[in-house]
Parts: C-alpha cells; sequence; structure tokens
C-alpha cells in the first residue's frame, strides 16, 4: 500500500517531530525519568481494563506507545507496512528498554535481564492489519498525519475488529471525528495524543467527540492511568489544548516579525525572561521544525478560514520553500535573526536531527 507523509509525498522520510521541544525539559528531569521507571512495578499490572493492545504505526510514537503499554503490563501488538521497519523498531525499543533496564536496576543485572524480556515477551509484531485486531480491547493508530491514509486503515481494522474493540488516534492536528466517521463504531473511538518522547513525557490528552460514549471516555482515561500517565481531557477541537496554544503563539511571533514589531532575538528574550518560557518562539519554531508549524498552521487554515490565528505567515512559507526548516537542516529562525548558535540551541541535543523517543 502506498504510504504518503504529511506533505502527500511517499513515506520514507520521517516528518518532524514538533512537540520535541518538550525533550529540552525532560533531559533536565533525570531525577522525574527515576521516579517514572520507578513506576513500572508487578502491582500496576493487575487487573488490567483492556489487556490487549493493538499500535499501528512503529514509528518515534507508535514505537514509544508500544514500549509503555508493554512495560506495563499490556500485550502489545505493533503493527506497521513493512518487516524491515518493525524489526527497526523492535530493536530501538529494546535498545531503549535496556537503558530503562540500567537505570532501574543498575546493581542487578539479572533482574535486569528479567525486566527486559518479561517486557518483550509482551510485544508481538506483524504486518497484518486485520490479524492485529481479532483479540484487541483497544488499538491506538499512529500512523503518518494523512485523513486519507488514516481512513482507509480504520475502515479495514472496523471490519475486522470485534464490536466492542475501543478505536483511537493519536494524530496531533487532524479531527478525531473526521477520522472516526469512516467507522461504525464512532461511540466507542476517541483522541490518545501522546508527547514525544513517550516513555518519558507524563502527559496524555483524552480527547472526547461528541459520539464518544461515557464508557469509552471513561475506559481511556482508566487507561491513561494505567500507562502510567497524567490525563487530561479536551474536546475534539484543532490541536487539543497544548498544539492549540503552542502553534498560533509561534505563529503570532511570526507575524510580530514580520510587521517589525521587535527582532526574533528580542522576542525570544522577552518570553523567556518576561514570561518565564524555557524557549522563545523562535528557538521553539527552529526546534520543532518550521516545515511542521507550518503544515499544521496550513490544515487548520484550510479548515477555518475565517481565523486569524491559523493563517499561515509569507515568512513561514518563505523560509520553508527554501528549505530552512529549524534544526534539522541546521538553518531556520536562527538564521534570519542571528543567534549566536550556543544561545538559540543552547540545552538543545548537539545533533540537528530530532532524538528519537527511544534514544533517551
Ligand atoms: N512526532 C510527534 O512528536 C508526535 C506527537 C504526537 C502525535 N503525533 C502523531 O502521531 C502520528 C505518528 O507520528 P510519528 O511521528 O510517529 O510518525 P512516524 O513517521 O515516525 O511513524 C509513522 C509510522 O506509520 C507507518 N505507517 C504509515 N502508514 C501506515 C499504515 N497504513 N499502516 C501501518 N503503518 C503505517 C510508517 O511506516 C511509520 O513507521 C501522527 O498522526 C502524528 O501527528 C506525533
Amino acid at each position: 500500500m502506498e504510504v504518503f507523509d504529511d506533505f502527500g509525498r511517499p513515506c520514507g522520510k520521517r516528518f518532524s517531530v514538533y512537540v520535541n521541544c518538550r525533550q529540552k525539559f525532560v533531559q533536565k528531569s533525570v531525577v522525574d525519568r527515576f521516579r517514572f521507571y520507578r513506576s513500572f512495578s508487578s502491582s500496576s499490572v493487575m487487573n488490567l481494563a483492556l489487556k490487549n493492545v493493538t499500535v499501528v504505526g512503529s514509528g518515534l510514537m507508535g514505537s514509544g506507545i508500544a514500549q509503555v503499554a508493554a512495560q506495563t503490563g499490556h500485550n502489545v501488538t505493533l503493527v506497521d507496512v513493512s518487516e524491515p521497519i518493525l524489526e527497526k523498531a523492535h530493536s530501538r525499543i529494546q535498545k531503549s528498554l535496556e537503558r530503562v533496564a540500567k537505570k532501574k536496576f543498575s546493581d542487578n543485572a539479572q533482574e535486569s535481564e528479567k525486566f527486559i524480556k518479561e517486557t518483550l515477551q509482551k510485544l508481538k509484531t506483524t504486518t497484518s492489519p486485520s490479524d492485529s485486531v481479532k483479540e484487541a480491547d483497544i488499538v491506538i493508530e499512529a500512523i503518518v498525519e494523512n485523513m486519507k491514509v488514516k481512513h482507509e486503515l480504520f475502515k479495514t481494522l472496523d471490519k475486522a475488529a470485534p464490536k466492542s474493540t475501543i478505536f483511537s488516534s493519536n494524530t496531533s492536528s487532524l479531527s478525531i471525528t473526521e477520522i472516526a466517521s469512516v467507522t461504525q463504531r464512532k461511540d466507542r473511538f476517541g483522541g490518545l495524543h501522546f508527547f514525544n518522547p513517550v516513555p518519558v513525557m507524563k502527559l496524555l490528552e483524552v480527547i472526547r467527540t461528541e459520539e464518544t460514549s461515557d464508557d469509552t471516555y471513561n475506559k481511556l482515561m482508566n487507561f491513561g492511568k494505567e500507562l502510567g500517565k497524567t490525563t487530561i481531557t479536551c474536546k475534539d477541537t484543532p490541536g487539543f489544548v497544548v498544539n492549540r496554544l503552542l502553534v498560533p503563539y509561534m505563529g503570532e511571533a511570526v507575524r510580530m516579525l514580520e510587521r517589525g514589531d521587535a527582532t526574533a532575538r528580542d522576542i525570544d528574550t522577552a518570553m523567556k525572561l518576561g514570561a518565564g518560557y524555557p524557549m522563545g518562539p523562535f528557538e521553539l519554531l527552529d526546534y520543532v521544525g518550521l516545515d511542521t508549524t507550518l503544515f499544521i498552521l496550513e490544515g487548520w487554515h484550510e479548515k477555518y478560514p475565517e481565523n486569524p490565528l491559523f493563517q499561515p505567515s509569507e515568512m513561514l512559507k518563505k523560509l520553508v520553500s527554501e528549505g530552512k526548516l529549524g534544526m534539522k537542516t541546521g538553518e531556520g529562525m536562527a538564521a534570519i535573526s542571528p543567534v549566536p548558535r550556543q544561545h538559540a540551541y543552547r540545552d538543545m541535543p548537539k545533533t540537528f536531527a530530532p532524538l528519537p523517543a527511544t534514544e533517551i
């Protein structure tokens, strides 16, 4: 099956990670990480309401979700379009687990090995979406951000899954209601919006559409807690809570620069020192990726042309068309308003490639 990325290009090149910025805070928060890993205790794996979990899409997000679900005692089936992709995901998860185990059982090699072995035993992989859902209690879709591709997938899954199976999508910018529209289980459909890197980030946004039943909503909230996440609820509104605030904020910063109200450096400094944000909007834009931000804004603008917050700016379009995408290309907002690199990218990962969740 032909698969497309965010820009309608045949998939293969992973699109960037726009919530990667949170990695920065996470990297600082080693203590929190230890607390999180410690929370994987055998007691937490008992009485799981949604025991059999199918995760479709084994990329950055899907592999992280699968890892966390397996670590917390769920039986996980991970699905992708080819065996080599699944093998890669499996080895990423294994490496990540080794790191977790090293921290968790630093002085006990036997326990460490047991933890990795038992977690991996909970993880199966397949290229068959239909087979993957035969016994699923819940499906979490984490494939490319493309409505058409998601629709095709959910049509197939809807036919193959038992009636009771709950469906969910990890989409960041598409409407859950629209994704669910091709299924016969709109009441058993909701959004589960995880953050990158999934094994580390505590937040889970649970999205409730007008048609999500109380029972489904309660199960999704409970499932989030079983995964060790802090859950918040949001209606099916563009960007949910975090990205709805973050993306227009970055867009307005660019428009402010276009108007000549202040320099990029001053805007970044203002938001850090005046609002206490750890990064200014332009540092954040470079980190998130200008292309990803533009992609989201354009999608929302097309759907809600009357909303000025979703209006993509000419400057953003121009930079993206010139291939200045931020950290991943080494040039972005910092290039148009030169900020010493050690200032612009201070505390950020050394490489310009976003770190996969499992590499943290
Ligand atoms: N990257 C982030 O920071 C982030 C954060 C939250 C939510 N999301 C959302 O999660 C989803 C996945 O994002 P990602 O960053 O993990 O993408 P990714 O490109 O890393 O992974 C997508 C995976 O899906 C697979 N895939 C594509 N079509 C498929 C199909 N029909 N069946 C099975 N597998 C298929 C691809 O082969 C790839 O392995 C998107 O909807 C995105 O909006 C991303």
